[in-house]
């Protein structure tokens, strides 16, 4: 078995809900410092909380950022860098989806899907790596999603976002090589968390349909990703019919995906 990283200070992005909630939990023990983001300050502060009578050796601390404003990214950086929490593990786990035909889609949304999604990861990426150079060592853990494997009609834009997040970490991953610093992409297939509820167009509306039993616990998901991240793996899959799907799509021409996916069901 590889050794478990440690790491002085992680920073998890949407560390409010869902996985980026369970990554802060599961990182926990291997860390000093640990800096949770997201809009939901209550929610970061009740979990900032929760961390700490668990794990008394850590620091927290909690920065409410809307990571769709570039200013707001920005400021959190000063803000880090002041309070003495650079991290040599950042997480970019925030992320939003958006479910139905892109023609009819909401801009305010999509643009929030982009900026989220790529701009903020590759731009927390690019104001915390010179640092962790400096330092000597690091780590990157990009959220991406089973989508970026796939262009999925209904899922457009999202399935392109995390096509982006793939491509990214599996080049960065090359270039700071030198420099000691793996990047892993974590390819999660459905996961139960707000993730549904967020991507959905109205209460009312059907949400992307998926089988039950291809759900994989947040738990799991997270604890297959810091193992991954131990073995300093590239990718990492989590769940046996996730990793089953992904081989299968990633052998198969785009011909045929393109003949499957136009019998895909619709909303
Ligand atoms: N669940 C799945 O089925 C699934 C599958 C594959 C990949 N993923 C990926 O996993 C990651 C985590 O998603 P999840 O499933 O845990 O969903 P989730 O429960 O909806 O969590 C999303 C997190 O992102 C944060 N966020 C969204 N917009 C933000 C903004 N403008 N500024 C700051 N934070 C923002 C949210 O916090 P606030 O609302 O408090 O800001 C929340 O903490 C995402 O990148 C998603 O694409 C999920």
């Amino acid at each position: 078995m590889p050794p478990t990283a440690s790491f002085s200070c992680a920073l998890v992005t949407g560390a409010s809900s869902g996985l980026g909630e369970e990554f802060a939990f599961q990182i926990a023990p291997r860390v000093g410092k640990l800096v949770l983001v997201a809009r939901r300050e209550t929610l970061l502060s009740q979990l900032a909380d929760r961390i700490r009578s668990k794990f008394p050796h850590v620091a927290v601390a909690v920065f409410a950022v809307d990571l769709n404003v570039s200013a707001e990214r920005e400021q959190l950086v000063k803000n880090l860098t002041s309070a003495g929490f650079l991290p040599d593990l950042l997480v970019n786990n925030a992320g939003l989806g958006d479910y139905g035909e892109f023609a009819t889609a909401e801009w305010d949304k999509l643009q929030s899907m982009l900026s989220v999604n790529i701009e903020a990861l590759t731009h927390l990426s690019h104001s915390l790596l010179p640092e962790m150079i400096r330092r000597g060592g690091g780590a990157i853990i990009n959220v991406s999603s089973l989508a970026s494997v796939i262009p999925i009609p209904d899922f457009a834009v999202y399935a392109a976002t995390k096509a982006y997040v793939t491509s990214f970490s599996e080049a960065l991953r090359i270039e700071l090589r030198e420099h000691h610093i793996p990047v892993l992409a974590v390819c999660p297939g459905p996961v139960r968390t707000e993730f549904g509820q967020v991507s959905k167009r109205s209460p009312e509306s059907r949400g992307m349909p998926t089988k039950k039993s291809f759900y994989v616990p947040k738990e799991q998901v997270v604890a297959e990703s810091l193992a991954a991240l131990d073995r300093k793996s590239a990718r990492v899959y989590p769940g046996l019919k996730t990793a089953a799907a992904a081989l299968v799509l990633s052998a198969l021409p785009m011909v045929v995906l393109r003949f499957a996916m136009g019998f895909r069901p619709r909303r």
